[in-house]
């Protein structure tokens, strides 16, 4: 299986760092093809935790070439911090290959998103505040500034001139200090010759290998439910984490893609504001997130958290084309008397099996619960299906019937290990 994109099902969050770290290790090429360092993947190896936001979880294994693809957004000060840590500690970044199209958040964008999320009031969507919204509106508005730039100075100041003048009325408006053009292309310009041996036509490097017979996995950043088309608009990231994305995001087409897996947490979490129609808001909610350690790698905020809505999972299972599910988390179910799932949403008095065709409709739809049975036992420890209480093993059956689609691996706890694969990928 040559070609597989990984993304999130849900609202993110779900354990892709995990996922890909997995799967990663059979692969030649890791892709990030969305997104910046708003992400936050954890991958535990060895009881070592890792937690990458900028850098694809690919690059934890070794022989792996990572690659940070056309579609996602750059910023610099964090690439090159995370590369120096990750090298502090012994992981080996000296093949990360970047996108010469790829394009950068100049320092400006961060506090655009700032004065963006004041503007809106009690509108606030929560962005990681990482510049990466402001800095996807300068590329589609044409005003963007990309990795290739840094190797034409004059082109970059001009550049930069033209972007950042519009913002400094938005500063002075609002109170924040205004930048100068100048002193922001000394400092992108600083990092040209440290990036310069990384840059890369990601496209034909990743093509080339696929000809050749190689493996590459496609690591979406976000979830399908925060994609800026699909997702539950605007309460969304910037750019396409669903399937789609990783195509445009790396120069690749869809006859070269060979399996979409989607991992999805056997519950559900959110982080930042939007509709949640299966969220938690009680001591249940609470207990949730202990037990899951829901708390964000990026920014530490406290995560949402609700039973599996698999309204949302069967959305993304049609959205991306999903082939194979990687079902997270079970573990922190362990120990309810029964778990509700969330099968169709009532929407003024009607059952609906599908997302809500507008957005208001998915503000008021109320979930529509089966109760399931629980377990007490400890799952941790279990390698295989069989090996996993009778109600678990009904529960993963039930998901999997409900998102209508074959659940490929059940994660039962943090480490690399204690994975149960029931369909193996790539010859796991
Ligand atoms: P932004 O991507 O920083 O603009 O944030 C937009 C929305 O997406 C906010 O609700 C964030 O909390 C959410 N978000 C962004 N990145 C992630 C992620 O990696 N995991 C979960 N939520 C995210
Ligand atoms: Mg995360």
């Amino acid at each position: 299986m040559p070609a597989v994109i990984v993304l999130g099902a849900q609202w993110g969050d779900e354990g892709k760092g995990k996922a890909t770290d997995q799967i990663g290790h059979l692969t030649n090429y890791v892709v990030k093809f969305n997104g910046g360092n708003n992400a936050g993947h954890t991958v535990v190896i060895d009881d070592e935790k890792y937690a990458l936001h900028l850098l694809p979880a690919g690059i934890l294994s070794r022989g792996v070439t990572p690659i940070i693809g056309n579609g996602v957004v750059v910023d610099i000060e964090v690439l090159f911090q995370e590369i120096e840590e990750m090298t502090a500690r012994g992981v080996d970044c000296s093949k990360l290959k970047i996108s010469s199209n790829a394009h950068i958040i100049p320092s400006y964008n961060r506090f655009i998103d700032q004065a963006n999320e004041k503007a809106r009031g009690h509108n606030l969507i929560g962005t990681t505040g990482r510049g990466i919204g402001p800095t996807y509106a300068d590329k589609m508005n044409r005003i963007g500034i990309r990795i290739q730039d840094l190797f034409a100075p004059e082109t970059l100041a001009e550049k930069v001139a033209l972007a950042l003048a519009p913002k400094n009325e938005i500063f002075q408006a609002v109170g924040m200090d205004t930048l100068d053009a100048a002193e922001v292309t000394q400092e992108l310009l600083s990092y040209a010759e440290r990036i310069r041996p990384m840059v890369s036509d990601v496209s034909l490097e990743v093509n080339n290998a696929l000809d050749r017979g190689e493996t590459v996995l496609f690591e979406g950043g976000q979830a399908t439910m925060l994609d800026i088309d699909h997702g539950t608009y605007p309460f969304v990231t910037s750019s396409n984490p669903t399937a789609g994305g990783a195509l445009t995001g790396s120069g690749v087409g869809p006859t070269r893609i060979d399996r979409v897996v989607g991992v999805a947490k056997a519950y559900t979490t959110r982080v930042g504001e939007g509709p949640f129609p299966t969220e938690l808001t009680d001591e249940v909610g609470e207990e949730l997130r202990t037990k899951g350690g829901e708390f964000g790698v990026t920014t530490g905020r406290p995560r949402r958290t609700g039973w599996f809505d698999a309204v949302i999972v069967r959305y993304a299972t049609r959205v991306n084309g999903l082939t194979d599910i990687c079902l997270t988390k079970l573990d922190v179910l362990s120990g309810y008397k029964s778990i509700p799932l969330c099968v169709a949403y009532e929407v003024d008095g009607v059952r609906t099996e599908d997302m809500p065709l507008d957005q208001g409709a998915f503000e008021r739809a109320i979930p529509i619960y089966e109760e399931m049975p629980g377990w007490d036992d400890d799952i941790s420890q279990c390698r295989s299906f069989d090996e996993l209480p009778e109600n678990a093993q009904a529960y993963v059956t039930r998901l999997e019937e409900i998102s209508r689609c074959r659940i490929q691996s059940i994660g039962v706890g943090p480490g690399r290990e204690a994975t149960i694969v029931r369909y193996p990928l790539l010859g796991e």
